[in-house]
């Protein structure tokens, strides 16, 4: 896990539901974590500028995020082929990062580019390029078609493997005589990357392991993960586009079978039986704190 002073010391909220008498614990990590702050603020930081201005790709997976910066005039580019029509502004690499050969097409362009690339994932990207070049072969933890591990792959300079499942450990073959650098998507379930790297290990490869998981993500599903055990229903709050939070959901689904998984408060439909004595809500990183306040609030209040 990367490290790094806790950016919130406070505690988890804890409210008390008046009629049915259930607690309602919010985790302190639930919504926006450091690297999509520092994107969001940039972006509407770059807006109030004024001046031509895009994001390479929607800045989160939240639909609210990105129209309320359409409408200050943030634009979106998603392909390589239009960085040159943007070459005229400001174009912003989201906190996900891009590939090598992209970020090198928008320099050369002649846009203003504002890298907001979480340094978690910018920490990444050196790794895979450093050891690519020293001819080691690159194994990515992640999630296939996931756009920090597009990114991440377009810093190697060799052919990269991304691992998912078991059954894809299990069938990789390479060359044992070439070192394995492993990283893992930043925020991948941690006790899967355990798994996969033992599964690499038993077949007898010489793995130089790097857990890239970023430190928001461990606190995040540690605190969803100790939440749930207590929690006679578990909600978790976020985009269905947005891989973090359904790793969230599934930490949670383990420990807390009656676990939801909503977007915003309209999707959320309790059955109440009762009994509930606990109620926890977490949210993804890509969640905005109003979407999160929506949920607590019907949760706190009466009318199931
Ligand atoms: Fe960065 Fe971790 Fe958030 S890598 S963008 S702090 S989930």
């Amino acid at each position: 896990m990367t490290t790094e002073p806790k950016n919130n010391e406070a505690a988890e909220q804890i409210d008390i539901n008046p009629k049915y008498g259930f607690r309602i614990v919010t985790a302190k990590t639930a919504g926006f974590c450091f690297g999509v702050t520092n994107a969001v603020d940039t972006a509407i930081r770059e807006a109030g500028k004024g001046g031509k201005l895009v994001t390479y790709g929607p800045i989160i997976h939240n639909e609210n995020v990105v129209e309320d910066l359409r409408k200050k005039g943030v634009g979106i580019i998603n392909t390589p082929e239009e960085i040159p029509a943007a070459s005229d502004g400001t174009i912003i690499i989201r906190s996900h990062g891009v590939p090598k050969a992209i970020y090198e097409a928008m320099e050369k362009s002649g846009a203003h580019v504002v890298d907001a690339t979480c340094p978690f994932v910018q920490r990444i990207h050196r790794i895979v390029e450093d050891a690519s070049a020293k001819g080691e072969k690159i194994v990515i933890i992640g999630n296939h078609g996931h756009a920090e591990v597009e990114g991440t792959t377009g810093w190697s300079s060799t052919p990269v493997t991304v691992i998912e499942t078991q059954e894809e450990a299990e069938a990789f073959e390479e060359d044992r005589s070439v070192p394995l650098c492993v990283v893992s998507q930043t925020t991948f379930n941690e006790a899967k990357f355990k798994d996969l790297v033992a599964t690499l290990k038993r077949k007898g490869y010489n793995t130089n392991v790097n857990e890239t998981i970023c430190y928001a993500t461990h606190e995040r599903q540690s605190e969803a993960r100790r939440i749930a055990k207590q929690a006679d229903i578990m909600i978790v709050v976020g985009g269905k586009g947005s891989s973090n939070t359904a790793k969230l959901y599934e930490i949670c689904r383990a420990e807390c079978e009656r676990t939801y998984f909503v977007q915003t408060v309209d999707d959320l439909k309790l059955s109440l039986t009762g009994s509930e004595k606990l109620i926890g809500i977490t949210a993804g990183a890509s969640t905005p704190k109003n979407i999160i306040e929506e949920v607590q609030n019907r949760v706190r209040g009466t009318d199931f």
